[in-house]
């Protein structure tokens, strides 16, 4: 597989400069997830459940195009304990299903965050002392109902500030840091099985974050706390630039005996999209792949939805938009056909 993998590499790097990446592939009848087959690195992206619900065509191509799935908001806390001590799994019991259904696995999404946590879950109302039961009984009630059924977690997510520093949270100041390593601890005990992974974002690259977590994942695994998994999430956008040191990033923590993934890949843009940043989109999609192929363990790349027309780029960047690799009406972008012969090439 490595070799493989430099040889995509290389492949690539021929095709961006210019000569003819070959189309016919055998197993390629044109999605993603046949592209991806054999290369050791799994396609997946973010689902809108009210979109699988009601949009046939979107559906259609959740199941044709990726081969994991993680649900973009129905496994959040928020959304699984309405009341506390009362649980709904209806959505994502669907997704996991749909899942079963297509031969998919999926990425549970995610168990501690300092956001999207049910409106009853504060400060003023528990104790630290209850608030830690209530964490611990989060994990065990939802990796527990989805036991044997989900293939990694997003257990940690955003634990870091950009300067590497502990994320001021409602975990963080009624816990203290080891609240992490217990996150994981249960999470193991509950699911053995699962993938357990730390996940984040702007951790793409060598910085001060991506720094924290490497100290962060040595110093867990030292202790024997079960953290298997990094993940960066990729959320990119054309008019930032891209980071330059991913491949470095990924690679020590390869050397760390950690699993990586990138998690929740979308590269956005000021509106209206332009031919030069339509172009950067492409590559920007392109890197993070060609990083995680060139990698020994990077098993997946999620994209954050795939489509424009559920992106939740709008909706938060005033202006921007256009991030994900098929437009508003499914057509492919040059970031899908980036995606799909980088893939075909590093299946080789
Ligand atoms: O479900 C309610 C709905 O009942 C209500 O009518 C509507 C009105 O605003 O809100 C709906 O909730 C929204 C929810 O998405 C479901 O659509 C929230 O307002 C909205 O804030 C929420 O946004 C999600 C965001 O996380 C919250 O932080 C995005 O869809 C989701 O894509 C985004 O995902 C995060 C990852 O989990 C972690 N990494 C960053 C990533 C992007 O922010």
């Amino acid at each position: 597989m490595r070799y493989g993998r430099i040889a995509a590499f290389l492949a690539v790097s021929l095709a961006v400069a210019g000569s003819t990446p070959a189309d016919a592939h055998p197993r390629d009848d044109g999605s993603l997830r046949a592209a991806a087959r054999g290369t050791g690195v799994r396609i997946g992206t973010a689902v809108d459940m009210s979109a699988l619900a009601a949009d046939a065509p979107y559906k259609q191509a959740v199941a044709r195009e990726f081969d994991t799935v993680t649900p973009e908001n129905v496994m959040k806390w928020e959304v699984v304990e309405p009341q506390p001590g009362v649980y709904d799994w209806t959505a994502a019991d669907q997704l996991v299903d749909f899942a079963r259904k297509n031969g998919q696995l999926v990425r549970g999404h995610t168990l501690v965050w300092h956001s999207q946590n049910p409106s009853w879950l504060t400060e003023a109302a528990y104790t630290p002392d209850q608030l830690r039961t209530l964490l611990r009984r989060h994990i065990f009630a939802e990796v527990g109902h989805f036991k044997g059924r989900v293939w990694a977690w997003d257990v940690a997510n955003e634990v870091f500030n950009e300067d590497g520093t502990l994320r001021d949270t409602i975990w963080l100041r009624a816990l203290g840091p080891g609240y992490i390593a217990d996150a994981f601890r249960w999470a193991h005990q509950a699911d053995p099985k699962a993938v357990l992974f730390l996940n984040d974002y702007n951790n793409e690259g060598v910085n001060a974050k991506s720094d924290a977590y490497f100290a962060l994942v040595k110093q867990l695994r030292a202790e024997g706390v079960p953290v298997q998994g990094y993940g960066m999430q990729g959320h990119l956008g054309v008019q930032y630039g891209f980071p330059g040191t991913v491949l470095e990033n990924v690679r020590r923590f390869d050397k760390l005996g950690v699993k990586t993934a990138f998690t929740e890949v979308d590269v956005r843009m000021v509106l209206p999209p332009d031919a030069a940043k339509v172009q950067a989109q492409a590559e920007g999609f392109g890197l993070l792949l060609r990083a995680c192929l060139l990698a020994e363990h990077c098993v997946s790349y999620t994209v954050w939805g795939f489509t424009d027309k559920y992106s939740w780029v709008p909706g938060f960047f005033d202006g921007q938009g256009s991030a994900t690799p098929l437009d508003e009406n499914l057509q492919p972008k040059p970031a899908y056909d980036t995606l799909r012969e980088t893939f075909q090439l590093a299946g080789r």
